[in-house]
């Protein structure tokens, strides 16, 4: 059944604008929504929760085959809340230390591992949009339509920036310029899924583009790949 529910995968650096895109895709299209870059930092929070050290490399794929983690969606605010052994976490987790310690603890091979039938678990009818790095190489590559989000590392620690002060997270623009730099080169040059477009991938280049002309463009090919979907969403919503 799993085989024929569709998929769409947005992968793409920190802040080239994939996560406000998979968002709006899902609550376009109805469809589930996996942010698989909350589950490394759960992971990261986790590890420092319970002691266990970055380096600690069998400790963390076992805490990532037992993580108690659980995504929670709130519509109204877009947010999706991180519950973690029972504690909302959802602001702990954006931190640019816990994303720089996720990137960390994603190049291990047994962590991936441990966490690789968890994000396939998300898909689910009627459909699934999945953010990352490696959803269309590697956890989804069955996907019917990849998108590969890129943008300039100047604009995107603006954007960043920006996202962190609404949520009323403390940065320094300098200091997430370089972060999100050394993050790009760890996490473009790990050997195991790096962060590379899948060979079928359509790739834009954000740097130039609002969020509505990123949005535009991706509904464009949506309707081009799943002609039914906004169809029957157009039905429904009688747009
Ligand atoms: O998307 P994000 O900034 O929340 O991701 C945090 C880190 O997690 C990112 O720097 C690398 C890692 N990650 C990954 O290796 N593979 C994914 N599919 C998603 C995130």
């Amino acid at each position: 059944m799993s085989s024929i529910t569709p998929i769409i995968t947005v992968d793409g650096p920190s802040g080239c604008g994939k996560g406000t895109l998979s968002v709006f895709l899902a609550k376009k299209l109805g469809w589930h929504l996996l942010d698989s870059g909350a589950l490394y930092r759960v992971l990261s929070l986790a590890a420092k929760l319970h002691a266990v050290r970055l380096d600690n490399h069998s400790a963390l794929e076992v805490l990532g085959q037992h993580l108690d983690v659980c995504f929670e969606f709130d519509e109204n605010t877009n947010v999706i809340h991180a519950v973690l052994e029972g504690q909302d976490i959802t602001h702990e987790i954006r931190t640019e230390s816990c994303g720089s310690d996720a990137s960390k603890i994603a190049a291990i091979p047994g962590v991936r591992k441990a966490l690789f039938e968890r994000q396939r678990a998300f898909l689910e009818s009627p459909g699934l949009i999945a953010d990352g790095r490696d959803m269309g190489t590697v956890i989804f590559p069955e996907a019917q339509l990849k998108l590969f989000l890129d943008a300039d590392p100047a604009i995107r620690a603006k954007r960043r920036f920006n996202q962190l002060q609404a949520m009323g997270v403390n940065a320094n623009l300098d200091d997430l310029f370089l972060e999100i730099n050394q993050r790009d080169i760890r996490d473009r040059q790990r050997t195991i899924s790096p962060l590379v477009p899948a060979e079928d991938a359509i790739i834009i280049d954000t740097s130039n583009l609002s969020i509505e002309e990123v949005v535009a463009r991706s509904m464009a090919l949506v309707g081009g790949v799943f002609p039914d979907v906004l169809m029957n969403q157009k039905k429904r919503t009688g747009g």
